[in-house]
């Protein structure tokens, strides 16, 4: 295997070139994908830029044997259960789609505030006061492939911001309750717009006795919210959305449903980072929006947009680390390394984790 350290003297445009002649080489062996939230140096070089959900789905369709995945574990272990289904494998004549990360430790907080055993453990704690078969289980993509087995084993769905108020709605006309995982910020604004009352609304917060809740307000719940979130959209300010309208008569607030509520109240409308894109995109020259997301996207979408005035609606920048990981150097290591036939970096699923998994994913597909 090549040493990364060499990588780290290569300049910009060494490392560009090296990296189209893997890809010239590889043709439609190869494909690209990057999280909108990966710094710019990588979004431009990849074939697919899009949100959880448009990532999934072109991993679900691709031909590829080998996807460069630019984004973080969750999403990598989604294309991996998505690329590798069994008549997948039998398509490429038994060949497993090798799906090669650029940082095995970018990982995602809010996925990793829910373990397998947590999830059998809440369970377990509901089954001494409800009829659990009355819940429908939904992980937000965002989580490991082994809570998106526990949703497939119990027949639960896989969410992501795109999707999740079809998700839940689809799930509460099969099933009266549903179960959200790990995102309660996402999970209490899909259930509100759904209609779902807020004392019909339970948070469980991990690690405590029933979560927290009462034996009453769990058997009254119609959803029942794991409390885990995101750290990168918990610090939007209220006063600084209301200083921006203030300021900015006209002016406009999207924000992304992993905010806090509070957060959302204030908002013009939310949606996932495809949707806030499109919201810039088509506002008139002239408007000015105010724009709650990763700040990399926003600061992108601000460069990208010069005839609108894009604002960050909080009193410091907001990074997600583990997407900054993603680094030109790191592709060309990664995928010189596959041209060698020494992948490196590669997620792989357990067989029987990924046949659950794939059972809850469906969804998205
Ligand atoms: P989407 O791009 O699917 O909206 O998700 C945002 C996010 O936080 C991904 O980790
Ligand atoms: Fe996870 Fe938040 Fe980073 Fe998305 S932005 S990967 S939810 S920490």
């Amino acid at each position: 295997m090549r040493n990364f350290s060499d990588y780290a003297e290569l300049s910009a445009d060494e490392l560009r070139a090296r990296i189209a002649a893997v890809r010239a080489a590889a043709g439609d062996r190869l494909v690209v994908l990057a999280h909108y939230y990966v710094p710019d140096e990588v979004v431009d070089l990849a074939d697919f830029v899009g949100d959880s959900l448009g990532l999934a789905k072109q991993a679900a369709a691709s031909p590829a044997e080998a996807v460069l995945f630019c984004g973080v574990k969750f999403m990598l272990e989604t294309a991996d259960v998505l690329m590798n289904r069994p008549d997948k494998i039998a398509a490429r004549g038994g060949r497993r789609a090798v799906v090669m990360a650029l940082d095995l430790s970018a990982g995602c907080p809010m996925a990793d505030m829910i373990t397998a055993e947590q999830a059998e453990d809440w369970k377990r704690q509901l089954d001494e006061l409800v009829d659990f078969s009355e819940f429908t289980p939904i992980t937000y993509v965002n989580s490991s492939s082994e809570t998106k087995a526990f949703c497939g084993r119990f027949g639960g769905k896989v969410c992501t911001s795109a999707n999740a108020e079809k998700v839940v709605r689809e799930a509460l006309a099969n099933r009266p309750k549903v179960l959200f995982m790990p995102d309660s910020r996402l999970g209490r604004t899909t259930c509100l717009t759904l209609g779902i009352a807020p004392e019909e609304i339970v948070t469980w917060r991990p690690n405590k006795p029933l979560g927290l809740a009462t034996p009453e307000e769990i058997k009254r719940a119609r959803a029942i919210l794991w409390d885990g979130c995101c750290p990168v959209h918990q610090r939007f300010s209220a006063s600084v959305v209301k200083k921006i309208k203030r300021d900015n008569p006209g002016s406009q607030f999207w924000v992304h449903p992993e905010a806090p509520r509070d957060i959302v109240d204030l908002s013009d409308g939310y949606g996932s980072t495809t949707k806030l894109i499109d919201v810039v995109s088509k506002a008139e020259p002239g408007s000015v929006l105010a724009i709650g997301t990763e700040w990399k996207l926003v600061d992108r979408l601000r460069r990208r947009n010069p005839d609108k005035t894009v604002l960050f609606p909080a009193e410091e920048p907001s990074k997600c680390v583990n997407m900054g990981k993603s680094t030109l150097a790191k592709v060309a290591w990664v995928l010189e390394n596959w041209l060698d036939g020494e992948p490196t970096n590669v997620v792989t699923t357990p067989a029987e984790v990924a046949e659950d998994a794939y059972r809850a994913l469906e969804s998205l597909l």
